[in-house]
């Protein structure tokens, strides 16, 4: 055992050249991409709802909120961008308050993502952030969004991170995925922040910096005096101090985010050590009108293409659904060929299409005045029970009893909605209802202004009428 202790020479890994993210290959692609590659995609905003899985609290006032997505899929985005989040500070039955956060984690672990937030004290979200966002918290977000990020592929994946104070965060995001994967690259970060407590993510930053020998790491400390024991820079960002961290810095590409001021410094500063225009990207964590107003168009396009592809989404469900592993038991009809119910062994019962007579309650001449085309009478009724689910697009008419779930009763009946905690909290099983009431207990997976919207979740509903169903 003793010799394990003994200091030998390490040698240097052997690594491929330069820098390729694992998505890279996927979308240069003209074949389909593989099944993995495509649970990792698609890479364009969408809006989805994520729990909170995890709060950390970081150095500097900040804290790290971990999330899934409630739908299970991964979230596919780059080093550096940003999530837009809807938070409700005002309360449900108000409108939420959205912002922007970069996220800080690695997307090569898309399955959690994080983002940092920084506590402002005069804030009107983050303090509330920090007070209520607590694991088993839902959320809506749009995203990811933005173009302050690593490229796809980088033969030379030289890097100069600049970051001040919460900037660190999307810097973070890119550290991470570097860290993360093979290829050779050669990392300078200088971090600047305004007290020697209050630098974020500097215990990791150190342990990365002591097992990867592409990283580097220097903080700097602003000119509000310094104490004696601390060994990093002093002062403000300065041509001296980016020449001494990385006397090549005109052959790197470099990344820089913080404050509009130390951003604007940071221009002139890279110019004057020659650093080419094209080779710096910026993100401004505090920005003037001008910078607001971009975010905030940024933000909307992001919303428009996450509407279109949750189009595109919604038309091509069919063969989605019909790929997915049939283990999941979600999308599979629940009786077989011979009319058989799956989960109970009971025949089923194909009851005869019934005009609407005056048998039929209130709940069902309303739902027939109000369904559209094709008219539902005319569909096949399966199941027992004393109530009418009208399916509209699958075309079939569900008996219910008013204590059983709608999605159970549903899924048997070969009804296909996608569906994940089956508790009410994911919003995967979100559908419209056309016409009926229905009693919802659920736990945070939709939102009043959908339920407004006409939107409910089967999984946590009961029918107190009959009812007709866009599913
Ligand atoms: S399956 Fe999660 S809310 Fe219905």
């Amino acid at each position: 055992m003793t010799e394990l202790l003994i200091e030998t020479p390490v040698r240097e890994p052997q690594r491929i050249r330069g820098l390729e993210m694992p998505w890279n290959r996927v979308m240069g692609s003209t074949e389909a991409p593989a099944r993995a590659a495509r649970a990792l995609g698609p890479w364009h905003p969408q809006e989805f709802m994520a729990e909170c899985v995890e709060t950390i609290p970081e150095a500097g006032g900040m804290m790290t909120l971990v999330f899934r997505r409630c739908d299970g899929a991964p979230l596919a985005f780059r080093a550096g961008q940003y999530v837009n989040i809807a938070f409700p500070v005002n309360g449900e039955e108000h409108e939420p308050v959205d912002r922007s956060y970069s996220l800080s984690s690695s997307p090569t672990e898309p399955w959690t993502f994080s983002v940092t937030v920084k506590r402002d004290p005069g804030g009107l979200v983050s303090p509330w952030v920090h007070d209520n966002v607590r694991p088993g918290t839902v959320l809506d977000m749009l995203g990811p969004v933005g173009a302050f990020h690593l490229p796809d592929a980088d033969r030379r994946a030289r890097y100069l991170f600049l970051a001040a104070g919460a900037g660190i965060t999307p810097i973070m995001s890119m550290l991470r995925t570097i860290h993360s994967l093979p290829g050779t690259a050669n990392v300078v970060v200088l971090y600047h922040g305004a007290e020697a407590g209050g630098f974020a993510f500097h215990r990791e930053l150190a342990y990365i910096a002591s097992v990867d020998p592409r990283v580097k790491v220097f903080y700097a400390l602003g000119d509000r005096g310094r104490p004696e024991e601390w060994e990093g820079f002093s002062g403000r960002l300065s041509s001296a101090m980016i020449e001494e961290v990385a006397p090549d810095a005109n052959g790197r590409q470099v990344y820089a985010c913080g404050p509009e001021g130390y951003l604007n410094t940071a221009t002139e500063l890279l110019k004057k050590v020659g650093v080419d225009d094209t080779s710096i990207y910026m993100e401004f964590f505090s920005g003037d009108r001008k910078t607001l107003l971009e975010y905030q168009a940024e933000i909307a396009l992001a919303s428009d293409i996450a509407e279109e592809i949750a189009e595109e989404i919604a038309d091509s469900a069919e063969d989605y659904y019909e790929s997915q592993p049939s283990a999941f038991g979600l999308y599979e009809p629940g009786y077989d060929a011979e009319g058989t119910l799956k989960a109970s062994g009971l025949p089923l019962e194909i009851v005869e299409p019934e005009a609407p007579s005056s048998e039929a309650g209130k709940g069902t001449s309303e739902a027939d005045s109000a369904a559209p085309s094709p008219d539902a009478s005319s569909f096949d009724t399966v199941g027992t029970g004393s109530l009418t689910l009208s399916f509209m697009r699958t075309g079939i008419n569900v008996r219910i009893d008013p204590e059983e779930h709608i999605l159970g009763a549903a899924q048997r009946a070969g009804v296909r909605i996608g569906a994940n905690c089956k508790e009410g909290m994911c919003g995967s099983c979100k559908v419209v209802k056309l016409s009926g009431e229905v009693e919802m207990n659920h736990q945070g997976g939709i939102r009043k202004r959908e339920i407004d919207a006409g939107k409910f979740l089967p999984c946590c509903s009961t029918a107190q009428t009959d009812l007709v169903i866009d599913a």
